[in-house]
C-alpha cells in the first residue's frame, strides 16, 4: 500500500507514545480520600476496599506527610464518630473526630498539601442519612444546612483549607459561603459535590464510615437519568459561591465530567468512589484483569473526559509510581 497517513507512525516506541500523549495523571492533580475513626488503637481493614483502612489519629498523621511528600494535592477527610444519634451531634463538637483531625494534619503538612473535608451528616447520624430527620422520616433540607454551615465553621477554625459540602441539600454552598465570610474565612475554598448521583457504586463507602442507612439517597441525590440537572446543580452552586465544582460518582458519568467541563470555566474535579475502586480491586485479585493497567486506564479516562482534579483511593500508590515509567 502507498499510504500518505500511517497513525501507526505515532505509536512505534515508548518514547513516541509518551511524547504525544493528550492526557497524563499527575500526582499533584490528586486528592487522597482517608477515613479516620475514633477510639480506634490500630488501623481497621475495610474488607470491601482492600488496601484502605480506618485510620487512628496517629496513622492518619503517617499518612498525611506521606500525602505531601508524594506531591498529592491534599487529602479529603472522613471522620467516623464513635457514637451516633439522630442529629449526627458529632459532626458539630469542636472536639469530635473529625476536627481533631484536621486539627491533627494542619499540624503536620501545614500548606504544604491541602486539608480537606467532607461536610456531611451520614458519618455522624445513627440512621445514616446525609440530614437530620423531621417528625415524619423526611430529610430536613433547611435545618441541615444549618448544621452543615456550622461544621464548617469548625473545620476552618481548625485548619481546613477546603470544604466540601456532599450532603446535595439546596442552598447548602451558599450557607457555607456565608458562614465562612461571617467568621472571617474568606480564604477557605468550597469544592462543592455539585452533581452527585444515587449510586450503588457508594456500597464499600457504607462500610468504611460504619454506616447503618437503610432505604436509599434518592430525595437528594440525583437520578443518574438526568444530564440536564447536573449543569442546573453546577450553576447553582457557583452562584452560591463554589470555586470548585465536582462530579461523583466517575466512571459512570464520564459524560456529565465533560459537559460540566465544557460548560463553566472553574476547575472540575471527579469521585473515582468506593465501589468504583473495589471492581478493579476484586477483579485482579481474581486474575481477570491487570490491576496496574486497569487502575491506569481508570484515571486516564476521568482526566480526558475533563476533570482538572481527580479524588481516588490509588492517589498515594500512583504519585509513588509515577516518573517511574510505571
Ligand atoms: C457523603 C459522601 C459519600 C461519599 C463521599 N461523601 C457517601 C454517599 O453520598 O452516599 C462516597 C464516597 C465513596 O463511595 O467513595 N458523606
Amino acid at each position: 500500500m502507498s499510504l500518505r497517513q500511517r497513525p501507526r507512525r505515532l505509536r512505534t516506541s515508548p518514547a513516541m507514545r509518551s511524547m504525544v500523549a493528550e492526557t497524563s495523571v499527575e500526582p499533584r492533580r490528586l486528592v487522597l480520600p482517608v477515613f479516620v475513626a475514633e477510639g480506634l488503637s490500630e488501623p481497621r481493614p475495610i474488607s470491601s476496599m482492600p488496601g484502605v483502612v480506618q485510620h487512628t489519629l496517629d496513622t492518619l498523621r503517617k499518612t498525611a506527610v506521606e500525602a505531601a511528600q508524594a506531591g498529592l494535592a491534599g487529602v479529603m477527610l472522613f471522620g467516623i464518630p464513635e457514637h451516633k444519634d439522630a442529629r449526627g451531634s458529632g459532626a458539630v463538637d469542636e472536639h469530635g473526630i473529625l476536627t481533631e483531625a484536621v486539627r491533627a494534619v494542619h499540624e503536620e503538612v501545614g500548606d504544604d498539601c491541602l486539608v480537606m473535608t467532607d461536610v456531611c451528616l451520614d458519618e455522624f447520624t445513627d440512621h445514616g442519612h446525609c440530614g437530620v430527620l423531621t417528625p415524619s422520616g423526611r430529610v430536613d433540607n433547611d435545618a441541615t444546612v444549618e448544621i452543615y454551615a456550622e461544621m464548617a465553621g469548625l473545620h476552618a477554625d481548625a485548619g481546613a483549607h477546603v470544604v466540601a459540602p456532599s450532603g446535595m441539600m439546596d442552598g447548602q454552598v451558599g450557607a457555607i459561603r456565608d458562614a465562612l465570610e461571617a467568621a472571617g474565612h474568606q480564604e477557605t475554598a468550597i469544592l462543592a459535590y455539585a452533581a452527585k448521583y444515587t449510586s450503588a457504586f457508594y456500597g464499600p463507602f457504607r462500610e468504611a464510615v460504619a454506616s447503618s442507612l437503610t432505604g436509599d439517597r434518592k430525595t437528594y441525590q440525583q437520578d443518574g437519568a438526568n444530564l440536564r440537572e447536573a449543569l442546573h446543580e453546577v450553576a447553582l452552586d457557583l452562584a452560591e459561591g463554589a470555586d470548585i465544582v465536582m462530579v461523583k460518582p466517575a466512571l459512570a458519568y464520564l459524560d456529565v465530567i465533560r459537559a460540566v467541563r465544557e460548560a463553566v470555566d472553574v476547575p472540575v474535579a471527579a469521585y473515582n468512589i468506593s465501589g468504583e475502586y473495589a471492581m478493579v480491586e476484586a477483579a485482579a485479585a481474581n486474575g481477570w484483569i491487570d490491576r496496574d493497567r486497569a487502575v491506569a486506564e481508570t484515571l486516564t479516562s476521568i482526566r480526558r473526559a475533563g476533570a482538572d482534579v481527580v479524588l481516588t483511593y490509588w492517589a498515594l500508590e500512583w504519585a509513588r509510581r509515577w516518573g517511574t515509567g510505571r
